[in-house]
């Protein structure tokens, strides 16, 4: 309907025009919003007040002139200019029930497709050389969602896990374990099991053993030299380390496969071509024996350039050369549109770098779109980043285990009666999806307060609010099994039918605007406001006790529609629904 009266208002500027009221060659941006308050309509737009200039008349006039331009429309019933030059529009309640219809018969809920695009997703990306820790669920969440969400509106999706798999930790980890096997032969697999013990371990050899520690850098230099020995461990331990991985993906319901996986080492080839192109564009300068690039964008508080290394005095490379290879791999190869990188924002300033750099350096096209999708840190109660008791880093796995115990006791203190398999099942799905549901809910731009008492609270915007929502909306259809919906019309006549009716029909614009902005937590804040309008209209307006069949079958298809949004909805979050709970 947004795009609707967008388009309305481009046949209106036309006229405008023609009419020499404005330039022919005025390129307006048609800012079209949603009121807050009812009495002011539905849609409002500012586009009058953008044109006094232009036009030389004062923003009423100009609002005037405008909606004397506007063809003749079915769908609104009314157009309004409202205070200093507002042109406010009312949408035709029987325009809005066909929405309805149509979102209703239609398998993406009828919302506007936008012209597909290819648009290629970094997420996750955790450093294989730890287990995966709450620092890795905002990313893995956020990201899955909004590639969800991407493909929902048919654009073409490639995801890409940039594993951290190169550093100079390799070296260590593959020293640790050439000794452990000469200590104890196979056996040393065993260790790798719990990849945090080991990496600590490692590490205490490496900073007690000078020995130890030269041959761990040896190690790296043969590895990233092709040795096969070499390469042979270095395999070995990123499988393990992958398969931990996968297995947290699994219970989160996170769509990366183990084809999505395109780590740092899969750019070493082109590494040193990256340093011959920057160097023949005359973009590389030497820094105390390192290869370096200076852009005048960038300079330190005190006015000191800040350079982007490339490559160490050493010939070691850097995690900012394999995400040039990366860039121009994913602009190149995947041809991508749009590049969104799910990540820390404490990573802003290398983003920044890089990007201005592959653009400057010619190895992306200027139409190529690079967005840094920065996300704040997850704190414990104290406000401090979340850590154990002991102070050390929470591994997902034992977060998820928590979140599964806690939900079963709350399953249980529900339905004490119910047999244990049920209450497993839906325990299952109540924990992971209030995990999720937290991190997905709060703007990614800011820190929040990792509580399990939160998550896992029935009231506010959680996700066990919502999966009981879906059920309480579910299970009207189950008393009702017996009604024939085929023929039947949605038509809003009470109040509470049209607020959710107007509702309902915002589903595309939200999708939308979570998907440009890569901001999952607007999708959550419309589907806790619809079950808001869905429990204001059931208790204004009687479904099954309504006044006649007609309106029955009317409520009963608003219903449908309802459950059919916020299991949509939910699923594009990534969360499953639940019949009962
Ligand atoms: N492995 C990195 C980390 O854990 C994140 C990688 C993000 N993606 C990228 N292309 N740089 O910090």
């Amino acid at each position: 309907m947004k795009s609707h009266i967008q388009s309305l208002l481009v046949q209106a500027l036309d006229v405008l025009k023609q009419q020499e009221v404005i330039p022919t060659d005025f390129e307006a941006r048609i800012q079209v919003d949603r009121t807050k308050d009812k009495t002011h309509g539905d849609f409002a737009t500012n586009l009058a007040m953008m044109l006094t200039k232009v036009a030389r008349k004062n923003p009423r006039e100009v609002a005037q002139l405008i909606i004397d331009s506007l063809p003749e429309d079915s769908q609104v019933s009314k157009v309004e200019i409202a205070g200093p030059g507002f042109i406010n529009f009312f949408i035709d309640d029987n325009a809005l029930a066909n929405q309805l219809m149509a979102a209703l018969n239609d398998d993406r809920l009828g919302i506007v497709l936008p012209e597909a695009q290819t648009v290629v997703v970094d997420y996750s990306s955790p450093n294989l050389a730890k287990e995966m820790h709450v620092g890795h669920l905002r990313s893995t969440v956020i990201g899955d969602s909004v590639v969800r969400a991407l493909e929902f509106q048919g654009h073409k999706v490639i995801r890409q896990n940039h594993v951290g798999d190169w550093g100079t930790q390799f070296g260590m980890l593959l020293a640790y374990m050439e000794e452990l096997r000469a200590q104890n032969g196979e056996q040393s697999k065993m260790e790798l099991s719990d990849l945090e013990t080991f990496y600590r371990a490692a590490k205490v050899r490496f900073d007690e053993s000078e020995e130890f520690a030269t041959r761990a850098r040896k190690l790296v230099v043969e590895l990233q030299s092709g040795d096969e020995y070499c390469n042979k461990l270095w395999r070995e331990f990123n499988d393990i380390s992958l398969n931990h991985c996968h297995d947290v993906y699994e219970r989160l319901g996170v769509s990366l496969t183990r084809a999505d996986v395109r780590g740092e080492s899969t750019y070493n080839d082109d590494l040193a071509q990256v340093v011959i192109d920057l160097d023949t564009q005359g973009l590389l300068s030497e820094s105390n024996g390192a290869k370096v690039v200076f852009q005048d964008e960038f300079k330190t508080k005190e006015g000191e350039p800040l350079p982007v290394i490339i490559q160490k005095a050493d010939g070691g490379y850097l995690y900012a050369t394999s995400d040039l290879a990366a860039m121009r791999y994913r602009a190149n190869v995947l041809k991508a549109d749009r590049v969104l990188y799910f990540v820390d924002l404490r990573q802003a300033l290398h983003f920044q770098q890089v990007f201005n750099l592959a653009h400057k350096a010619n190895f992306i096209d200027d139409s190529i779109s690079l967005e840094h999708m920065g996300f704040g840190t997850m704190n414990g109660a104290d406000g401090r980043p979340f850590k154990t008791r002991s102070g050390g880093v929470v591994k997902l796995v034992d977060l998820l285990a928590e979140a599964d115990t806690r939900a079963l006791e709350l399953v249980r203190s529900k339905n004490p009666d119910m047999d244990e398999d049920e209450l497993v099942k839906i325990a299952k799905v109540v924990g992971i999806s209030s995990v999720k549901y937290a991190d997905l809910s709060k703007n990614r731009a800011s820190d929040y307060i990792f509580s399990f008492e939160q998550m896992l609270s029935f009231e506010g915007n959680t996700a066990p609010y919502l999966l009981y929502a879906y059920t309480r909306v579910a299970g009207i259809f189950k008393r009702a099994d017996d009604v024939d919906l085929r023929g039947a019309r949605i038509q809003l006549d009470h109040d509470k039918e049209k607020e959710l009716g107007t509702k309902l029909a915002q589903f595309g614009e939200v999708v939308s605007r979570m998907v440009t902005k890569g901001q999952p937590h607007a999708l959550c804040g419309y589907l806790f406001e619809l079950a808001g309008a869905f429990s204001s209209f059931y208790e204004a307006c009687p479904v099954l006790a309504a006044d006649n069949e007609e309106q029955k079958k009317s409520r009963l298809l608003l219903a449908k529609l309802t459950a059919k949004t916020l299991k949509q909805g939910l699923n594009l979050l990534g969360i499953e629904t639940l019949e009962r709970m």
